[in-house]
């Protein structure tokens, strides 16, 4: 199967055909015209082309002019339009007509070729979001989560069938994985979209406040309740209640919990009269619960409560699919943020991000490409504006000891501890100086990792 569809248009026969030779030898359908008219005709009655290459000026119909044809008729053909050397105003207009690139002429066949690869990953990667955002129908605002990867696939499809229902739904998966920005889509995407969406981080308080915050108080229920205080379950009726971080929770909050899960209704902190609340309940955890169970931080039943629709985020590193995704959208969000021309991600450095094993996954990466944009001077981001460091890479000796695909910062840890003891030849002290940590504290990781099993020397 061919490559990719291409009409070649210029009036001058040898270029034209150096470009069209050039091209098939490389696996591309090319065909051939001498003016705008022809090859729009031949768009016309022909299977869909995927990138005209066109010259500006020929008979008949001029390039501009066939370049507006098709945009107004063939918007899923890209136009190349052929420049002529130094013409800054040519090149200008033709972008402002919508033209996907331009070449100056005469260019080498190395320029050709690489713009045209260019061109070909840049359709790639939009007609992926494109279909992603068709699949999920125009019913569904997913615009913000941004993936292609089969496990992002199954996160939406699973969205798209809970999202509308009132069944509670516990989102797992590690930090930075897109737990809350999954949490709102549920809610925006629900009947309940115009009530409220309230969040309650569980792991930031003492049981005593996270009970009045939760549940409200009156007046007077304890020192400093100076006046009636309305808790998140009241203030989150009619809507969405977020429970971030639920097991971090304490037990006790937990009991509490279950009931308000159970019977929906609940009495404030020093109130006497019951109130009855209609709220949809998203629960995020960042650990792994039947383990949190086993080892009795976590009640049972109140898991099986808050498990009704489990959704788990798959880690960055087990959907590097979606990476050139968020690395394009984040360059490209930042760099208007930060009013920079960057139009492009060098090769090279796009290898190194898929390499890099992303512990702080989205999150991380958001990042990255922030700093990444304030860092570019240039219309590309190139390796050195990236600051990746070797521990996260995939490569790095040190890391495949552990070869577990989630690294958990335990891991990196473990990872950053033997690869500084490998540099160092083995001589703790200069590798606890290395890492900025005590000798002692080395030596205690060290006796945990020969329990665990690990032997280091
Ligand atoms: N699929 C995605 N598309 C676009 N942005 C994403 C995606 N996943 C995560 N993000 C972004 O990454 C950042 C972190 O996401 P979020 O806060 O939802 O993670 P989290 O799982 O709740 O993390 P934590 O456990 O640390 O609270 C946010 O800025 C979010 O918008
Ligand atoms: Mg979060």
């Amino acid at each position: 199967m061919a490559k990719g569809r291409i009409v070649v248009v210029d009036d001058e026969f040898h270029f034209r055909d150096w470009i069209s030779q050039t091209l098939k030898r490389r696996g591309f359908h090319v065909d051939a015209c001498e003016d705008g008219q022809s090859a729009l005709e031949l768009i016309s009655e022909n299977d869909p082309y995927d990138v005209v290459i066109t010259d500006i000026r020929m008979p008949k119909m001029s390039g501009p002019q066939l370049l507006r044809a098709i945009r107004d008729n063939f918007p899923g053909t890209d136009v190349l339009m052929m420049t002529q050397y130094g013409s800054v105003p040519e090149a200008v207009s033709a972008i402002k007509d919508g033209a996907a690139d331009f070449l100056e002429k005469p260019f080498p066949q190395e320029t050709l070729l690489i713009r045209i690869q260019k061109l070909f990953e840049s359709r790639k990667l939009r007609t992926e979001n494109h279909n992603l955002r068709r699949e999920l129908g125009s019913k569904f605002q997913f615009d913000s989560i941004i993936g292609c990867s089969n496990g992002m696939m199954k996160v939406l499809e699973s969205l798209q069938m809970i999202a509308p229902t009132k069944a509670t739904v516990l989102i797992t998966g590690e930090s930075g994985t897109g737990k809350e920005l999954i949490a709102r889509a549920l809610h925006e995407n629900s009947p309940r979209r115009t009530g409220p969406f309230i969040k309650v981080n569980c792991a930031a308080m003492p049981d005593t406040l996270m009970e009045s915050e939760l549940f409200g108080h009156e007046k007077g229920a304890f020192t400093g309740a100076i006046k009636t205080v309305e808790g998140r379950f009241a203030l989150a009726n009619g809507g969405t209640l977020l429970m971030d971080e639920i097991s971090e929770m304490s037990t006790g909050m937990q009991a509490k919990l279950l009931r308000v899960l159970q019977e929906r209704e609940f009495e404030k902190v020093g109130g006497r009269d019951t109130i009855k609340i209609d709220i949809r309940i998203v629960a995020t955890t960042n650990r792994d619960l039947p383990k949190e169970i086993k080892e009795g931080n976590f009640r049972e039943d109140l898991f099986h409560r808050l498990n009704v629709c489990p959704i788990h985020l798959p880690s960055l590193s087990e959907r590097m699919d979606d990476v050139p995704l968020l690395v394009n959208y984040y360059v490209g969000l930042y760099a208007q943020e930060y009013g920079k021309q960057i139009t492009e991600i060098d090769a090279r450095a796009m290898e190194q991000l898929m390499q890099y094993i992303w512990p702080g996954n989205v999150r991380e990466l958001q990042h990255k490409m922030e700093r990444a944009v304030i860092m570019c001077n240039e219309n590309a981001i190139q390796p050195k504006h990236l600051y990746l460091d070797e521990l996260g890479s995939k490569d790095s000796p040190a890391f495949t000891l552990d070869a577990s695909a989630q690294a958990s910062l335990k891991d990196i840890e473990k990872a950053a501890i033997f690869r500084a003891l490998q540099f160092n030849e083995n001589n703790r002290t200069r590798t606890a100086e290395s890492l900025g940590i005590s000798i002692r504290t080395l030596r205690n990781k060290l006796r945990e990792y020969r329990e665990e099993g690990i032997t280091v020397d």
